[in-house]
């Protein structure tokens, strides 16, 4: 029997560029983009689409029956700096959405799940250089918070009930083709199109706040690797820490400035400064690059050229 792949959240800034690899690897028949609404017309019109509520057991299970789905990836979230302002939505979505998932595997719906976690579960107490796996972890967003326990609850579906499931702990992703929304690593996209629209941008974090940070196509590369490897080699069973590249709001306007020398930046620091303060600056992901060999391509410089490629031809601007 035919088995096929559903993303839930594909609308999002990940999903959708999830949906397209995936539908690219395995064909369009073969991959079932979901969402909670038709937010991404490029993503509903390009190939399967159906409309899923992340937090509804049954709507997760018909879309799964429906289709005869066997791999889930859950990309629904609130993100951090959103669930500050939400709270208990955040807690709502991020974990029933979990449980969902979770609980279709463990009464054998579904084989295999792919769920991210973030640099988000961590907090002000845990070591801001190279953090490692291991550490003390105590996140101070709900965001954090509930991608904090959604690792645990995941190793405990894996020892408990056998469930496959797979997770890394993203860090800030950069991308142009569908914006991302709620985050505090948002700057780093938003920055790209207004210096290529207006040549201004009002940062939201401090010049020197650094934070790691990964191109989109690395993300995309890391998420489909990690559920390729044999399961013999996922040995952590909560969640992955996962790097490329540590960052700060000076560095990447200096970045931008090789191609818009004129660009003019403000800093005007609010509540995020605050959560971006009490995340890592960089991440030591040795157990990701042991066990499945994870290995990233971008560097800053390399971001800004394709992301002022990209957004020059969509913005009808001539930087390169
Ligand atoms: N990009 C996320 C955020 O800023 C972190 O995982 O909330």
């Amino acid at each position: 029997m035919d088995s096929k792949i559903l993303i839930i959240g594909a609308c999002g800034q990940i999903g959708s560029e999830l949906t397209f690899r995936l539908r690219q690897l395995y064909g369009d028949d073969k991959v079932v983009a979901s969402d909670i609404s038709y937010s991404n017309l490029d993503i509903v019109n390009s190939g399967i689409f159906e409309i899923v509520d992340a937090m509804d057991y049954s709507s997760v299970k018909t879309c799964v029956e429906k289709f005869n789905i066997d791999t889930v990836y859950l990309m629904a979230a609130m993100l951090s700096a959103t669930g500050e302002k939400y709270p208990m939505k955040a807690w709502d979505l991020n974990m029933n959405s979990l449980f969902n998932v979770l609980n279709l595997a463990k009464s054998r719906f579904i084989k295999k799940v792919f769920w991210p976690s973030s640099i988000a579960v961590f907090g002000p107490s845990t070591p801001t250089q190279y953090t490692p796996q291991y550490t003390t972890m105590e996140p101070t967003t709900v965001y954090g918070i509930t991608k904090q326990v959604g690792e645990r609850w995941c190793e405990y579906y894996h020892s408990k009930y056998d469930v496959d499931v797979r997770s890394i702990r993203y860090p800030g992703i950069i991308s142009w083709k569908t914006l991302p929304g709620g985050g505090t690593t948002d700057y780093a996209v938003e920055i790209y199109h207004e210096a290529i629209k207006y040549g201004v941008y009002e940062c939201f974090l401090k010049p020197d706040s650094e934070l790691p940070m990964m191109f989109m196509d690395d993300a995309i590369k890391a998420t489909i690797d990690i559920m390729n490897a044999k399961a013999e080699a996922i040995k952590i069973r909560s969640s992955y820490n996962l790097a490329a590249i540590s960052f700060s709001p000076e560095e990447i306007v200096t970045s931008i400035r090789k191609y818009i020398p004129d660009f003019k930046v403000a800093y005007k620091p609010d509540y995020r400064q605050d959560i971006a303060n009490s995340w890592p600056k960089s991440i030591n992901d040795s157990y990701a690059r042991q066990d499945w060999k994870w290995k990233h391509r971008f560097s800053l410089d390399a971001i800004t050229e394709e992301m002022i490629f990209q957004l020059s031809k969509k913005y009808n601007k001539s930087y390169i």
